[in-house]
């Protein structure tokens, strides 16, 4: 960040801290290009707040070919398939046979958003924190302005060549788009997921996708010590109604094989909470000399492990795109948000589709329930249906190998 005369000025403010916001500040240091984020969480909330934990393959190439995978590759678990149980029985798909070697490796989204708040502050970037009253303006100019209150309560105003909106659902860059320039697509869906973090060794070798009829669970994991489980609740239902033993007996119902001798392990609960479920995607990416990018453009339901995969996708076709941009050449800043939006809608279809496949549909009928296990039936006795799971579950389309 420069100061003329007392004004801020950056060539790329980005609003919001989480993994799209800080990878894209990355992608373009390692371009030359300067930054500035703000974001209205401290830093030790955004390093805390439990999310997603499975990356795609091409993910991971992504964070390895910019310099962030030291403690990835040390840390990170390959997984080369999943587990889908459902009508008594569990049965694996074995992805790395069915999609020629592709694995996925679990990787707390925590421990990224340390490494990239790490990796920005040792190399000089600038990242502000404990912001408030974010506000951009003057976005269809070519000196679009970023304003914000500090931590101690001093307003500021950056002039930027170009904004990046990586605030999340609830930011404010999308609002900032006038009404009837985007189109909404939108889907609520009548469930949310009770998650929990657990120090407990995990009770599986890979991730169990469970269909019950009491409702899905997914047992899911963070490294050999810590699990990671859901639970399919209704949408209104409290967290303060689901003590530590209610939400262990759910899940070992839902995840029970009679006769197997299978057991799900319990263990202290470090975190849990709610989070509704919701497809959501607005279009275009692009307003002016504002970029969406992540979860401020698109949502999906958990199912499938989409979200933070698609944000980080977004961030590595923005930085090129910006960088030309800046260098006078605008012509993929122009195709920046049809280039993101296929791979957002396949990636909307993929959740949306497991997630219908695998939870209960409030007041559904014996008709619903039959399709669900015809279609669960399918996809683990056809290769065919195995293998389009594997490959959107290890991203579609693949992110093509690094040149050169
Ligand atoms: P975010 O991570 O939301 O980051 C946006 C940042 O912007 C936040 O730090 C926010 O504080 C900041 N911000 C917001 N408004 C402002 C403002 N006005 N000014 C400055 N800063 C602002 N995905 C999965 O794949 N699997 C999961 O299990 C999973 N669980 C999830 C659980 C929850 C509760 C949520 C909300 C999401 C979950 N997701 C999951 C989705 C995944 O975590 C997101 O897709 C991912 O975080 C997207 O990254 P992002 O950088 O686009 O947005
Ligand atoms: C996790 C979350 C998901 O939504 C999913 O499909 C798989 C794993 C997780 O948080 O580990």
């Amino acid at each position: 960040m420069k100061r003329t005369n007392g004004a801020m000025r950056t060539q790329v403010g980005i609003v919001g801290a989480g993994p799209a916001g800080l990878l894209l500040s990355h992608l373009l240091a390692l371009r030359g290009i300067d930054s500035v984020v703000v974001e209205s969480r401290s830093r030790a909330y955004c390093e805390a707040r439990q999310r997603a934990g499975v990356l795609e393959d091409g993910s991971v190439r992504l964070l390895r070919e910019s310099g962030l995978s030291g403690r990835l590759d040390r840390e990170g678990l390959k997984h080369g398939g999943i587990y889908l149980q459902f009508d008594g029985e569990r049965h694996h798909l074995d992805f790395r046979a069915l999609t020629g070697g592709r694995t996925v490796t679990v990787y707390a989204q925590t421990e990224i958003v340390k490494d990239l708040i790490a990796q920005r502050l040792a190399d000089g970037g600038v990242v502000h924190f404990d912001v408030s009253d974010t506000v951009i303006d003057q976005l269809t100019s070519d000196r679009p302005v970023l304003r914000y209150t500090d931590a101690g309560g001093n307003k500021h105003e950056i002039t930027c060549d170009v904004i990046a909106g990586c605030d999340g659902f609830h930011g404010v860059c999308r609002l900032s788009i006038p009404a009837g320039l985007s189109t909404v697509r939108e889907r609520e869906y009548p469930y949310s997921w009770l998650g929990i973090l657990a120090d407990v060794p995990p009770s599986t070798d890979e991730l169990i996708y469970a269909h019950h009829r009491s409702g899905f669970a997914l047992h899911s994991l963070r490294s050999l010590a810590v699990s990671r489980l859901y639970l399919q609740v209704d949408p209104d239902e409290a967290i303060d109604d689901w003590p530590d033993q209610r939400i262990w007996d759910e899940l070992g119902c839902r995840f029970d094989l009679p006769g197997s001798g299978w057991e799900l392990k319990q263990g202290p609960v470090l975190d849990k909470g709610i989070t509704p479920m919701r497809s959501f995607v607005s279009a275009p990416m692009r307003y002016g000399r504002l970029f969406l990018a992540g979860d401020a453009a698109h949502i999906v339901p958990p199912t499938g492990a989409k979200g933070l995969n698609l944000a980080m996708a977004d961030v590595d076709v923005l930085a090129p795109a910006l960088e030309a941009l800046l260098k006078g050449d605008e012509r993929l800043a122009d195709s920046y948000s049809a280039a993101c939006l296929g791979r957002v809608w396949r990636a909307t279809h993929f959740s949306w589709w497991m997630t219908t496949m695998l939870h209960q549909t409030p007041g559904a009928d014996a008709m619903e329930a039959e399709l669900q296990l015809s279609q669960l039936r399918y996809v683990v006795s056809s290769r065919a249906a195995a293998t389009s799971l594997a490959e959107n579950y290890t991203g579609y389309p693949a992110r093509p190998a690094a040149t050169g």
